[in-house]
């Protein structure tokens, strides 16, 4: 494996698109312990008044989240709204399915509204296309966003919320394609209950902005005809196509695992010439954009039956540091194709495969905390293509690939600008040249790394701060160049203006 120095070209001029806020958004699902006992714990000395986690609210405010998806993920196929609105001591306990629990319903539809002005961060809500009916769908968006004066919207009032919630992100059903779905459906009677239920919901709300279940990942004998069938039949009537993937070292090949972004990258332009293909087909003048809506790290822990308890310890994924190293690449892959993809979730955002961990009284922060953190904080405006020149290593499921992983922005209203590099090497520190043309930042003041020797580090109760970002000193920017060397196993932000 070679260490000679890797180059990095940025042009301020030469943009991918512009970087949607919505790429840093998130994913909370009723199971196990992400609503209760995560973000709503009246138990836990840390709750307000109303239950909520202030040590989480706060924790999330870090990862400065624009958007959240709720309340499923699988639970939403099984999901009555009615069932989490109106007086808690009348709502009903039921035995959820998807993950057999017992699902209390003290958590619902305007707690969650609640969150999402506390953090603040726009809502994605989902609809019930498993064993919900449009009627439902379109009952729902009216309860959320009509004026007071009909049946729903004066519902809503009732539960003491007079003004509409102006939910405009929705999520037309979950994972539909999936034979673990509650009540599945093959493709053609998805795309025919979806463009019935986005009619109705779209007449219901007009501003509405619709996502279609797009496959739900990519081994999936119907990936990806499910799509182009999907996006034919619906096509005129939604916004997004949804993707799913998560991501694991499962083989313990962590040459290969370190990367990933090449699969990331085919499944989205897999997907994006499925998208352009059909819009050709149709001559259509509409766009439909991409909705990478469920995405994370998920192999270490597939404990996934609740044994009819009450939030029981699902898929409680404990993060290493290779692990926020996939989650940086990701992150890079988005600012890549930020001209295809709008929509990103985290899944998931407490406690399960998630980047936050409580118990009663304490949280950690975990590994992949940090990579999402310094995303959504320094990546703005536009995203730079990137030219990488890098010394290349060999892996087994990709063949020989750059070590450097690299993405830029540059906010032109702002004159901030920002580069995210991880080093793939496990071994080897590798000298980098970052070269701008165009408008040329003065200084890169700001320089944050997450590096270690070992992939497998992680954060726990015990060793919280076992993997955490350091702040270095800023690298100055002569004639347009700067240099600096990255560790080994490292993820690096530099940002300035
Ligand atoms: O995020 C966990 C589960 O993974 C979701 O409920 C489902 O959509 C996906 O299969």
């Amino acid at each position: 494996m070679s260490t000679s120095p890797a180059r990095i070209s940025l042009d301020t001029e030469r943009s991918i698109g512009e970087i949607s806020p919505r790429l840093f958004g998130g994913f909370a699902e009723h199971m196990g312990r992400c609503i209760y006992g995560g973000i709503y714990d009246p138990g836990s000395p840390h709750a307000d008044e109303r239950g909520f986690r202030g040590d989480v609210v706060s924790a999330l405010r870090e990862l400065n989240f624009r958007l959240i998806r709720y309340p499923g993920g699988n639970f939403l196929s099984g999901y009555h709204w009615r069932d989490g609105v109106g007086p808690r001591p009348q709502r009903p306990r039921r035995r959820e399915l998807a993950w057999q629990s017992i699902e209390t319903n003290q958590f619902g539809t305007n707690e969650f509204i609640e969150l999402c002005r506390m953090l603040p961060a726009e809502p994605l809500l989902g609809v019930n296309l498993g064993t919900g009916t449009i009627e439902e769908a379109a009952a729902l968006v009216e309860y959320c966003n009509a004026p007071a004066g009909t049946t729903y919207a004066d519902l809503r009032v009732a539960h003491g919320y007079p003004q509409p919630h102006g939910v405009t992100h929705w999520c037309l059903g979950n994972e539909m394609d999936g034979p673990w779905q509650i009540g599945g459906l093959n493709m053609q009677e998805y795309a025919r209950k979806a463009r019935e239920a986005a009619k109705v919901m779209k007449w219901q709300d007009p501003s509405l902005r619709l996502a279609l279940c797009g496959s739900s990942n990519t081994t999936l004998p119907t990936y990806p005809e499910w799509d182009r069938v999907v996006l034919e039949m619906c096509w005129e009537h939604v916004d997004f196509l949804s993707l799913h993937y998560y991501a694991g070292n499962r083989e313990a090949d962590t040459a290969s695992y370190l990367a990933m972004a090449a699969q990331f990258e085919e499944q989205l332009d897999t997907l994006a010439a499925t998208v352009r293909c059909v819009k050709t087909k149709l001559r259509s003048r509409h766009d439909v954009f991409l909705s990478w809506d469920e995405w994370n790290v998920w192999y270490k822990d597939r404990t996934m039956r609740g044994g009819w308890a009450e939030a029981p310890h699902l898929i409680e994924e404990v993060y290493n540091l290779e692990d926020a190293l996939v989650v940086a690449q990701w992150m890079n892959v988005f600012l890549r194709r930020c001209h295809v993809l709008k929509v990103a979730c985290l899944a998931q955002i407490v406690n399960v495969i998630a980047p936050i961990l409580t118990t009663t009284d304490s949280l950690v922060r975990q590994t992949i905390f940090y990579p999402f953190m310094l995303f959504s904080r320094y990546a703005s405006g536009m995203s730079l293509d990137v030219a990488v020149r890098s010394p290349r290593y060999p892996t087994r499921l990709f063949g020989d690939m750059p070590l450097i992983d690299a993405s830029a922005s540059y906010d032109p209203v702002t004159g901030d600008t920002a580069v995210f590099l991880v080093n793939r090497s496990q071994a080897a520190p590798l000298p980098v040249e970052i070269v701008w043309q165009g408008v040329t930042p003065a200084r890169m003041g700001t320089v944050v790394q997450m590096a270690g020797t070992d992939p497998k580090a992680a954060n726990t109760f015990a060793r919280p701060d076992a993997v955490t970002p350091r702040t270095l000193a800023g690298v100055p920017v002569a004639n347009g160049v700067a240099t600096l060397t990255l560790p080994p196993l490292s993820f690096t932000v530099l940002a300035g203006r």
